[in-house]
This record gives C-alpha cells, structure tokens and sequence, in this order.
C-alpha cells in the first residue's frame, strides 16, 4: 500500500467540486425541454395536422357555398320574372279592351267601374294587370272579346278546362280554385307603366281592389 499524500491540494479539490456542481445545475435547467417524450410530441404533431387538415376543409367549403350562394343570386332580371316595360298609361282608354303582353305574359287594362255587366269590372277602377296562366293546369287564358256567357259578352276563357274570368280576372265558371293572379304595378311621373312579373299575388275576390290609379291616366 502506497502512502503517498494526493498530488491535489485542498483548493483544488474544492474548485473540482464546485465546476462539477454548477455543470449538474446547469443539466437540470434543460430538463424541461427533454423531458418531452417521443409520444407526446408525435401526439400534438398528429394533432396540429388534423386540426389544419379541417380547418382547411372548412374555410374551403364555406367558400364554395359562398361562391355558389352569390351565382344564384337574382341580378338586373329582365324579362318575365323581373320588371317589364308596358307602355304608358295614354295608351290604356277607360274601359277598354285588355292588351296583352308577351314579354311579361299578363294582361292589362284600365278597368272603369261603370262596366257593371255580368263580366265587367267588378267596381275594379284604373290599370290591373292579370297574370294570363290558369290558376288550374297553367293553360295560357286568352281574352275573348266576343265569348258569350250567361248572356253576356267579352270574358277570359280558358281554352284547356272552360275557367272562365270577369276582366277583373274574378272565376265566375270552372275548375280553377281562385281567380287569375294579379301582378304588381309600377307607373312613373311621366306615366311610364313598370309591371313587377316576379311580383304575383294569387287571385282573389279583391281583385278589382287591386287596380292601380294614376293623374294621367284616362278617365
Ligand atoms: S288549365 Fe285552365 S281550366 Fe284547366
């Protein structure tokens, strides 16, 4: 056995010491970024993908459907189912005739209500504008100024079924369940007559309630 006395001295094992400790302290503030495990990290990357996975997936249905939404939308309708120019109110005589409009497949006519008869206006005074598909099967009714009914002439008769209408557009014969549908009707200043063919009401017996009145319009 050697005897021989340690070649460091006190101071120096003292410093040893203390390196060694601060390089323990050092290892154990890391610690909290190792202790992670393997699986924990693969669980939020998991996570973190499938959340990005439908997030994506959301954004880009809500855009579709958006997309889809706005091409559906109605913009600047002309035609049937929007506004339809119909002329000006000079051209529509008290109790005339009705005149048809292709365009906007209704009737019009400035009803005067001392047409009392049978198929007359029904009390109905100024412009009304009736919707000239059947309130039955859709047939196109047309107006027939010379079809006699019940002694009396100039009545809409449809040609499909026999409903038959007063120029008020009131069923007074036939299968229809109601009278013919009314369309709303716009008339400037001027007299200048807009009918709104996407804004229809189902005909009823107020129809000749309905008639829209104008200072231009002949009396
Ligand atoms: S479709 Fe007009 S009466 Fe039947």
């Amino acid at each position: 056995m050697s005897n021989e006395p340690s070649s460091q001295s006190p101071t120096d094992a003292w410093k040893a010491a203390l390196a060694s400790r601060k390089t323990e302290v050092a290892d154990a503030e890391t610690l909290p970024l190792t202790a992670v495990s393997p699986i924990d990290r693969d669980l939020s990357r998991r996570n973190f993908i499938r959340a990005s996975f439908w997030g994506g997936l959301g954004i880009t249905l809500l855009g579709s459907v958006g997309l889809l939404l706005d091409f559906l939308y109605p913009r600047n309708v002309k035609g049937f189912g929007g506004p339809v120019p119909a002329g000006n109110v000079k051209d529509f005589p008290k109790g005339g005739e009705p005149k048809a409009n292709s365009e906007g497949q209704f009737w019009m006519a400035n009803l005067s209500p001392d047409e009392t008869r049978p198929g007359g206006s029904g009390g109905a005074d100024g412009l009304l504008a009736l919707w000239r598909k059947c309130p039955h099967l859709g047939c196109t009714v047309p107006w027939r100024e010379s079809f006699s009914y019940e002694g009396d002439a100039g009545w809409y008769r449809c040609p499909c079924h026999g409903s038959t209408y007063t120029k008020a557009g009131i069923r007074v014969f036939g299968p229809a369940p109601r009278s013919m549908d009314t369309m709303a009707i716009e008339i400037d200043a001027a007299g200048n007559i807009t009918v709104q063919t996407g804004s229809v009401t189902p005909g009823g017996a107020n129809n000749p309630e309905r008639a829209v009145q104008h200072p231009l319009l002949p009396a």
